[in-house]
């Protein structure tokens, strides 16, 4: 009974990854080994009219030397950059009415939650997200004193990407188990199936100017950008519990219901997008009091460095021409927090 159930639930990108030949006995096995079913209760709710009483805007310079100008919420909501549509739907957004000079800083907004967590499960529901030449959106969480209590970046990647990226940044010691011991094995390959994401890189510490951190790429179109949008996006869940970080992704058409009705049960999601086991990456040890983030840089460190692979001309040319921003705005449904 509770297997079928869990079965119907599974979202389209896990059932298209763990297999036409989908085996229930499996699935249910790895879920007993990584996802104890738990019932978690919820700490945080944000949405609609009082999704920004959680947040603080950030208007410092970008530290990852974006072309940005982050407004303070006064500004924002001025400018009409930060607001909460008569559906509920919350707004961020890049200033896309002026046209620059090149070299000229864009208006963008830049949000961190009021509380912090160590441990849990966060949801985000997102119908749509930044995307467009030289913008560099990501929703993700940090701690305090950057390496060293962690970071987690659950949507991110920059210009004209279609895949999103899954990245850990972390101080010295942390790796990505490629081959977590416990996790399930797929008949066929003979690989382990601990996540359905391809890995990037596997040592997670930040040193010097080396600062990839370990993740994965999803492989799916609907997971970033233009794709995602076109799918009124879907539900990013990050869990952080001692079996390490697991972080799932749900189509819209695809949310399991217990999403939906805030009663989640990771136990029965199947196969996560991403997860970092534990086992090579303590969670105590990494990761702690962490803020979620959403914010949009333009250029900067990662999209202007990239800018020639997915856009022409320069980054800064980019930066200085509004049209390139029409489609440089998060839509928010709601982001939760469940310990
Ligand atoms: C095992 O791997 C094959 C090949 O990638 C895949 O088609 C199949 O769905 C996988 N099986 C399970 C149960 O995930
Ligand atoms: C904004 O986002 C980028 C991309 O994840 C991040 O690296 C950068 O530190 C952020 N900027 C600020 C001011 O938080
Ligand atoms: C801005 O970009 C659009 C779309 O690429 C282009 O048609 C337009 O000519 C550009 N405007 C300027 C001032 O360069």
């Amino acid at each position: 009974m509770y297997l079928s159930a869990a079965l119907l639930a599974l979202p389209f990108a896990a059932l298209a990854v763990s297999g036409r030949s989908l085996d229930s006995r499996r699935l249910a096995d790895h879920n007993k080994r990584f996802h104890r079913r738990s019932s978690y209760s919820l700490v945080d709710f944000h949405q609609g009219d009082s999704f920004f009483d959680g947040f603080d805007f950030y208007s410092d310079a970008d530290p990852t030397n974006g072309m940005v100008n982050y407004l303070s919420q006064e500004d924002a909501t001025n400018a009409n950059l930060a607001h909460v549509q008569s559906d509920g739907t919350t707004v961020l957004a890049v200033d896309n009415a002026d046209d620059l000079s090149e070299g000229e800083y864009r208006n963008s907004v830049r949000i961190q939650s009021k509380n912090s967590y160590s441990k849990g499960l966060i949801i985000a529901d997102i119908y749509a997200m930044p995307h467009g030449c030289s913008v560099w959106p990501a929703l993700w969480l940090v701690g305090p004193d950057w390496p060293n209590n962690g970071e987690i970046d659950i949507l991110e990647g920059v210009n004209e990407y279609q895949y999103n990226q899954y990245t850990l940044h972390t101080s010295d010691g942390c790796t990505l188990d490629e081959s977590p011991t416990s996790s399930t094995v797929n008949e066929t390959t003979g690989k382990i199936q601990a996540f359905a994401a391809n890995i990037l890189g596997t040592t997670c510490a930040s040193s010097g100017s080396s600062n990839a951190g370990c993740g994965f790429s999803d492989p799916y179109t609907t997971s970033y950008g233009h794709g995602f949008n076109m799918i009124a996006g879907g539900v990013f869940a990050t869990l952080i519990d001692d079996s390490g970080v697991s972080i799932w992704r749900f189509e819209r058409g695809s949310i399991p219901s217990d999403i939906d009705a805030q009663t989640p049960d990771p136990s029965s999601w199947g196969v996560p997008m991403a997860f970092w086991s534990s086992s090579t990456c303590d969670v105590d040890q990494y990761f702690k009091d962490m803020s979620i983030v959403i914010n949009t840089t333009l250029c900067g460190d990662w999209a202007g460095s990239a800018f020639s692979s997915t856009c022409s001309g320069t980054c800064s040319a980019a930066v200085a021409n509004s049209t390139n921003f029409d489609y440089a705005q998060w839509k928010l449904n709601y982001v939760a927090v469940y310990q």
